[in-house]
């Protein structure tokens, strides 16, 4: 049965500067785990406080990586252009991006940067309101991974190890349609 949570994606896009130029990036928000997951999903476990930055990236960037992307799919809906920055303290050892589902968009193509062999992991919902993991990925520098972010999720973090994901966000744009689009690449 096809994954309905991730997907790996076999494309290339060049991302040259979007990462490398700090000025580029506007600070979009920044927040701790009480405050962006108010609501744990999972309440057998408790979490630290992960320092998690998002910022929007410049207009020419985005316009640049936007242009990279399939007709089709911009027809669709032209996703805004995020980076994410997650910081894991250095003393603790199983430190975790709590299971959340997005607030502001239902899917992502995540463009991995620095990467430490973090595993993002998928829940589905099971009896009694608990959830449980269904499935997880590593993804490597460099991976690029479609992802349903209306689904649960988390990322086990590496102890002081920072994250940085380039991140395309559609607002209202399924996860299926997007994979469908995207799977007709010619390859
Ligand atoms: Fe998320």
């Amino acid at each position: 049965m096809m994954n309905t949570y991730f997907a790996k994606l076999d494309m290339t896009l060049d991302t040259s500067d979007v990462f490398t130029d700090p000025a580029a990036l506007r600070c979009n928000g920044e927040y701790l785990r009480q405050q962006k997951y108010g609501v744990a999903l999972l309440r057998k476990k408790s979490f630290t406080s992960v320092p998690n930055r998002s910022y929007v990236a410049a207009d020419k960037d985005a316009e640049r990586l936007i242009a990279q992307l399939p007709q089709r799919l911009l027809n669709i809906e032209v996703p805004k252009v995020w980076v994410l920055d997650m910081q894991a303290p250095v003393q603790e050892p199983e430190v975790m991006l709590a299971p959340h589902v997005d607030g502001v968009r239902v899917t992502a193509i995540n463009i991995y940067s620095n990467t430490n062999g973090e595993r993002t992991c998928f829940y589905t919902y099971a009896a009694g309101g608990e959830i449980q993991e269904v499935d997880s990925f590593v993804a490597k520098d460099g991976d690029i991974w479609l992802m349903d972010v209306s689904k649960p999720h988390a990322v086990e973090l590496k102890p002081a190890k920072n994250r940085r994901v380039l991140t395309l966000s559609f607002i209202t744009t399924p996860f299926d349609v997007v994979r469908k689009v995207l799977s007709c690449l010619p390859s």
